[in-house]
């Protein structure tokens, strides 16, 4: 098995320093949760500290890095900001019910859970994220 779930690609970077390395460290924690939960399984009750303490680290960090860009965006006065935040509510949502999955289903879904986060995030990146920047660094050269 892959050692590292995402390999940091440059393509993932959109041109906003502080974000990109937001984004970056992400994928990081993302990488920690495979690595805790789907390549590292010890016991059950080891996997499980290790799985919560991971969602812990990630719903925390989400909601860093959410509230960064979303005061960016509400400063630049930013055209889609409430569509983009109804975006990461939704991805706070699907955390928090995965999580809740797990604790019926257990480890079956680990490997499921990590594939919905990484495609989420790396499709919202480079699609909604990059969107955003692109508008918030012309509304900089506007002024
Ligand atoms: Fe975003």
């Amino acid at each position: 098995m892959e050692d590292k779930f995402i390999n940091w690609d440059s393509k993932y970077n959109i041109g906003h320093a502080k974000i990109d390395e937001q984004h970056q460290k992400l994928v990081n924690i993302l990488n920690d949760l495979y690595r805790d939960t789907v390549i590292s399984k010890v016991e059950d009750d080891d996997d499980d500290i290790a799985f919560k303490s991971a969602i812990k680290r990630l719903t925390e960090y989400v909601g860093y890095h959410f509230s960064y860009e979303e005061s960016i965006m509400e400063k630049c006065g930013y055209a889609g900001i409430n569509e983009h935040k109804g975006w990461h509510r939704e991805f706070v949502t699907m955390i928090l019910e995965e999580a809740e999955l797990y604790k019926k289903e257990s480890r079956l879904i680990e490997s499921r859970l990590i594939r919905k986060l990484r495609d989420w995030l790396l499709e919202h990146i480079a699609v909604r994220d990059k969107e955003m920047v692109l508008a918030i660094i012309k509304s900089k050269k506007g002024k």
